[in-house]
């Protein structure tokens, strides 16, 4: 264990992490699209509801650009690891097969290889858990820093065991299935390096001639964060700053007009003194791809009321297909079953060969 610990320690400074991994991420951005076989893209979210304009730019455009280029991607919904600080489970399945119409509306395309599943039904991978546990310490677990923050943050009194080793649960996802890309934001890269750590020493100590699970780095997103329209924190269904991608065009017109801004008439792109028009600004050209400076130019005198109907027309237009696509999927449920069964078919085949592989290495055949 000591010797385990000191590695850690050593690998655990945050800023050489994230200069590491951010350029990790340019190498493989630049590789994949040569060599997408290469590299098995594992990601996904927490079943926590419906997703909003921040997912889609930040994450869901990434994932079907890569799906497009042909790399294999696995989405896995956590059903298991919302429950470390959800108390409410009852609508768990459902918010899962909504998540699977954002998924779909927004352009995935299930295929062999490209692929949706909720992770509680994969028993062959969750069976990993337990090698793996035995692979981390409880002091590394302790000092993860993305955990600590989500503790302090729920405001929970006695912090359930879940909290502590879903990172190592991650690990599994990301493993069983031998994922070495990942699209995540920054604050995944704690439980990454975990992920990294899990693999390295499992191969170490368990197969050291054959290497069993690859070293998962992941892909950092490009798109600026997006904050909610309160212009003060990332967006969240929780601040209720969002804008949905369920939501009708009315309804984004409407939250779009009770957005803040600021005193000043003239639009100008100035993120550090002006936050809440940059951000608006910004959207504006995720959605039309002109540079945010380009576009306050032409807006100018036209005020917030024009920045307000300019981002709303954008918008809309840019989510009008997907919005069509949303209210079909919504109507076929048997479809949305389908693609997850599919998916759990899929991922279990993967997980038990990767299980049988496991304890082979750890001598457990009978
Ligand atoms: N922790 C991720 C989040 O909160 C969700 C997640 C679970 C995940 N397993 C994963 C992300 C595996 C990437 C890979 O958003």
């Amino acid at each position: 264990m000591a010797q385990i610990q000191e590695s850690f320690v050593e690998e655990s400074n945050a800023e050489k992490i994230l200069a590491e991994a951010v350029k990790k991420s340019e190498e493989i951005e630049k590789d994949i699209a040569i060599n997408p076989k290469k590299y098995k893209v594992l990601t996904g979210d927490r079943p926590t509801g419906r997703l909003h304009i921040g997912h889609y730019f930040g994450s869901l455009k990434n994932r079907v650009r890569l799906s497009k280029m042909g790399v294999p991607t696995m989405i896995l919904i956590a059903d298991y690891q919302v429950l470390t600080d959800h108390d409410a489970f009852e609508s768990i399945s459902q918010n899962t097969k909504q998540l699977v119409i954002d998924y779909l509306a927004a352009g995935i395309e299930v295929s062999d290889d490209v692929f949706i599943y909720p992770h509680s039904h994969v028993p062959e991978a969750n069976q990993l858990m337990i090698p793996f546990l035995t692979l981390v310490s409880s002091a590394e677990l302790d000092r993860n820093p993305t955990v600590k923050d989500e503790i302090l943050k729920s405001g929970m009194k006695s912090v359930n065991a879940g909290m502590l080793t879903y990172p190592v649960h991650q690990a599994v996802d990301i493993l069983f299935c031998k994922g070495n890309v990942v699209p995540v934001g920054k604050d995944q890269l704690p439980h990454l390096e975990v992920a990294r750590l899990i693999a390295k020493r499992f191969n170490k100590k368990f197969s050291p001639e054959k290497p069993i699970f690859p070293e998962p780095h992941a892909l950092l997103s490009k798109t600026p964060m997006i904050l909610g329209l309160d212009g003060a924190s990332k967006m969240s269904k929780s601040l209720g700053n969002t804008i949905m991608l369920c939501a009708t065009e009315d309804e984004t017109a409407k939250a779009i007009k009770k957005a803040k801004t600021d005193q000043e008439r003239h639009i100008t792109y100035e993120p550090e003194t002006r936050p809440e028009v940059a951000n608006l600004l910004r959207i504006i050209s995720l959605c039309t791809g002109e540079e945010p400076q380009a576009i306050a130019e032409r807006i100018g005198d036209g005020g917030g009321g024009m920045l307000k109907n300019t981002l709303t027309e954008v918008l809309n237009e840019e989510l009008r297909p997907l919005r069509q696509k949303r209210a079909e999927l919504e109507k076929d449920e048997t479809y949305i079953k389908k693609v997850l069964n599919d998916g759990v078919f899929k991922a279990r085949q993967i997980a038990s060969k990767t299980l049988e592989e496991v304890r082979t290495a750890m001598n457990m055949n009978i």
